[in-house]
């Protein structure tokens, strides 16, 4: 694992900092596979990053978007993450409507969303069960109580070890989530965190000896590349061990 951890002034430049790197991917796997993939996250923090990316000159006809997750409401839903997404991005730029691939929450058992999200992902990589596709970029963020994409502390999504794709639970509401080792293979995994609430998670997920389990952010140590791009509120106090 290659571990870059940066602290910007504020958060336009954490998501300036953060859109300097996804381009980079992107054109680079481009460029070099023919074929650019990255999986967004949700909530509030990434919103301005896609804001920008829609204003950039990228080959969208080449780059394929997916989600880490997705709350389990209806596509025009106020809480989806996917229609976060097309409205401050997907929407303004001419990416092929086959290139987006939402993960579906129209199914009575989100178990079934799940297993089809898999099969789609299988399909589009051109692989076998068992084997993980790497995504060019998977943009993670962290809730304050440390999950990530929707691995929530002490659900049963952080014990699947053997899916790309499994049901996750928050409060008892389900999402769609990719699983720890799918994240875990990707080429680059940016977490974006930003705010003086998330203090108190970055300090356990960073801490040398912490529950994995309460704290799953500390699950995700991909092969690749792992960039923390935090801004000074939420990283200021945090000692990181060289
Ligand atoms: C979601 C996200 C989730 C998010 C964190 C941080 O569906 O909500 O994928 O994992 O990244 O909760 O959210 P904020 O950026 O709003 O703090």
């Amino acid at each position: 694992m290659n571990r870059v951890v940066e602290v910007l002034p504020d958060l336009e430049a954490l998501i300036d900092r953060a859109l300097a790197i996804v381009v980079d991917k992107l054109n680079t796997a481009v460029a070099e596979r023919g074929i650019g993939t990255i999986a967004l996250s949700g909530g509030s923090t990434p919103k301005p990053l896609y804001e920008k990316l829609a204003e950039q000159s990228l080959p969208w006809d080449k780059i394929h978007v997916f989600w880490g997750d997705e709350r389990y409401v209806p596509a025009d839903h106020p809480g989806s993450n996917q229609r976060m997404a097309r409205l401050a991005w997907l929407d303004k730029v001419a990416i092929p409507a086959s290139n987006i691939h939402p993960m579906a929450t129209n199914e009575s058992d989100p178990a079934i969303s799940a297993q089809a999200h898999e099969a789609e992902l299988q399909a589009f990589f051109q692989i076998k069960a068992n084997e993980f596709p790497e995504f060019d970029v998977i943009l993670l963020g962290i809730g304050d109580d440390a999950h990530t994409a929707s691995l929530f502390p002490h659900t049963d999504a952080l014990q699947v070890h053997d899916r790309l794709i499994t049901v996750g639970s928050k409060d008892g509401q389900p999402r769609i989530t990719f699983t720890a080792p799918l994240i875990n293979h990707a080429r680059s995994v940016i977490f974006m965190v930003a705010g003086a609430s998330k203090q108190s998670a970055l300090t356990q997920i960073f801490a040398s000896v912490a529950d994995d389990m309460t704290y799953p952010a500390r699950l995700i140590h991909p092969s690749g590349e792992l960039w923390w791009l935090l801004d000074q509120p939420a990283g200021q106090n945090l000692e990181l061990k060289t």
